[in-house]
């Protein structure tokens, strides 16, 4: 019986267009465009079908997520600013029923206070942060292992 390709959403939250150009010191220089390229490829090697989305606007990205329940298999998102915000963000995805992982590409607890704070992380499934771009990389996997199972 041949499996079925499994739908995964990435998000990606205010400021990563700028990946690439952005403090890259703490981002690195790999743009957004690139970062999706290879978690494209990486979908494909593990049976994956990924869909990219970025917004700088919190509304659309609860609006995506309230819409990717009846579409996807998991989302991996990096909410950015918003992690450390977002009421919204967090109801949003504790409202969908698929697997949800919070990825950042820096390790959030050793940079400023206000940082150590996730609204996201209670309702996600896990946290992957740190690793650069392989934390979305890493996410793809554990979302994937999640929707699987
Ligand atoms: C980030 C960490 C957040 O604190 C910050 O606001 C970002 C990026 C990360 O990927 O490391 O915009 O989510």
């Amino acid at each position: 019986m041949k499996k079925k390709k499994l739908k995964i959403l990435i998000l990606h939250g205010p400021n990563l267009n700028l990946l690439g150009g952005r403090e890259t010191g703490i981002y690195g220089k790999t743009t957004l465009k690139e970062i999706d390229a290879l978690l494209k490829k990486k979908g494909k090697e593990i049976g994956a079908e990924v869909s990219s989305f970025q917004s700088n606007s919190e509304g659309a990205l609860v609006e995506k997520i309230q819409k990717a329940a009846k579409k996807f298999d998991g989302i991996v998102i990096n909410p950015a600013a918003y992690t450390h915000t977002s009421v919204a963000l967090r109801d949003a995805i504790g409202a969908v029923s698929i697997p949800v992982v919070e990825v950042h590409l820096s390790n959030i607890y050793q940079r400023e206070d206000f940082r150590h704070h996730s609204f996201v992380a209670p309702v996600a499934r896990g946290q992957i942060c740190g690793f650069g771009i392989n934390s979305y990389l890493l996410g793809l996997t554990a979302v994937v292992e999640l929707a699987m199972a």
